[in-house]
């Protein structure tokens, strides 16, 4: 049985495809335009405690789920804690398929900006391009949509077809190496550059007088999406992990890497905005604008290296988001896989399929069809794609979360916890008490915070 279900080769293998999940655009588009939004320092401070306390603890108490069972998310959760656990996997999977189809509708931007930036490299920039209306005209232009969109969900088929190990697992083991070059490639840079200063200060002093309970909120919620967590990918991805190998060790780096990244994206447009005279107003109020107005021109204008560096940062964004599009359709596949019991390349094909319907949907919902994008579901969100993004960031994931939770704090034993995250591999540093407090009541008080602000009114998306 564990054979045909794949694993991964070795422990490096699983932590590349488990932080490939977790560095998305969650570290290069979303934190840095939150941290934007919620001035700095103290939201920082502040995700940083949510990762740890929070973050963490669930990382290990998903991971564990996975690999005690060795089953995708619904049968998982099904096992390790009760037959009626399974409908939450079910919400996880619905998760994975909601946000697959528009996270890779941005994704699919980044591969037309390559080629553009690629262009723009060797002709140079074109003086009289105004970045914003350029990209009103992408966003509007339906074919052009269903083409990139349909291009990323192929290049993710194409990985999540040849199973963990041939196809995932080696994505992440070329991906990731390339992704942290060029990372700190970028980071050099700008670090050079005269902006840097304030960036850093942004960034790392805290002023609390700026925080209110609605930022304490967002960074909750943003480090459940950063981390990957609430609908099963980290089940799911823990399920391919042999017996005798620690996830607890796994989880640190997982969660280390992904915390690094995510800042150093934000030191990153920081330092680049704080160096132009004016850029703070302009990029006020777009989270799209930052990636893909602000920093085309500015890459051609101030940024040293820019030249080399433009195109690169697009591979950056494409490959981040591959690694965590990947994830995302194997929560889907290796439930049919499990569930309907057909074959792999079946079920990658026909999941693949299903959520590109629902995208095209989303994709002809920023202004290419009328219908689509006024359409309202939520108060504020008009479009299919604004709509999906509210209702999984919002809802999905902080249920989800809470749940499993729940689930392995209260429903699942002390000893076959204790059992799954300590043996003769459990790093020193980790200490199960402390572990089982967080995931017990730190983690649910923290989780429902979200839950019931949300109900409230609050918009995490
Ligand atoms: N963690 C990804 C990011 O930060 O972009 C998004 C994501 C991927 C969320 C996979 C959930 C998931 F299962």
């Amino acid at each position: 049985m564990n054979q045909s279900r794949g694993n991964w080769s070795s422990n490096l293998g699983f932590i590349l495809a488990a932080t490939g999940s977790a560095i998305g655009l969650g570290n290069l588009w979303k934190f840095p335009f939150i941290t934007w939004e919620n001035d700095g320092g103290a939201f920082v401070l502040i995700y940083l405690i949510c990762i740890a306390a929070v973050g963490l603890p669930i990382m290990m108490g998903e991971l564990l789920i996975g690999r005690k069972t060795q089953k995708s998310p619904v049968g998982a959760l099904r096992e390790a804690i009760g037959p009626i656990w399974g409908w939450v996997g079910a919400w996880g999977v619905i998760a994975g398929f909601v946000i697959l189809s528009y996270y890779a509708i941005v994704a699919g931007w980044s591969l037309l900006y390559f080629t553009k930036a690629v262009g723009w490299s060797l002709q140079g920039f074109p003086d009289v391009l105004d970045a914003g209306s350029a990209f009103g005209e992408l966003a509007g232009n339906g074919s052009k949509q269903l083409i990139l969109t349909g291009l990323f969900l192929g290049m993710t088929v194409g990985a999540v077809y040849f199973g963990v190990h041939n196809g995932i697992e080696r994505v992440a083991r070329i991906s990731l190496p390339i992704l942290f070059v060029i990372l700190l490639l970028l980071l050099l840079s700008a670090l050079s550059m005269s902006g840097s200063r304030d960036a850093l200060t942004f960034i790392f002093r805290p002023n609390f007088s700026e925080l209110d309970s609605g930022s304490v909120l967002m960074a909750l919620g943003q480090a459940f999406f950063s981390l990957s967590l609430g609908m099963g990918a980290m089940i799911t991805y823990g399920s391919y992990v042999a017996r005798n190998r620690s996830i607890v060790n796994a989880a640190g780096v997982i969660v280390i890497l992904d915390t690094l990244i995510a800042l150093s994206a934000a030191i990153i447009m920081f330092s680049v905005i704080f160096t132009v005279p004016g850029m703070t107003e302009q990029v006020e109020g777009s989270a799209v604008g930052m990636l893909f107005i602000a920093l085309p021109e500015l890459f051609y204008d101030v940024v040293p290296f820019g030249r080399f560096l433009g195109p690169l940062f697009y591979v950056l964004v494409a490959l981040a988001a591959l690694t965590s599009t990947i994830s995302l359709l194997e929560v889907v596949v290796s439930y049919v896989i499990d569930e309907v019991k057909i074959s792999r390349p079946r079920a990658t094909i026909v999941s693949g399929g299903l959520t590109f319907v629902l995208s095209i949907l989303a994709a002809l919902s920023l202004g290419a069809v009328p219908a689509l994008s006024n359409f309202e579901f939520f108060a504020g969100k008009p479009g299919v794609f604004n709509t999906l993004d509210h209702f999984a960031a919002n809802w999905m994931l902080p249920t989800g979360g809470l749940l499993v939770t729940l689930g392995v704090g209260w429903f699942m034993s002390r000893q076959s916890t204790e059992s799954e995250l300590i043996d003769e591999n459990t790093p020193s540093w980790f200490d199960y008490r402390l572990w089982r407090f967080c995931i017990r009541y730190i983690a649910p008080v923290a989780v429902t915070a979200i839950v019931i602000s949300v109900i409230l009114g609050h918009d995490f998306s």
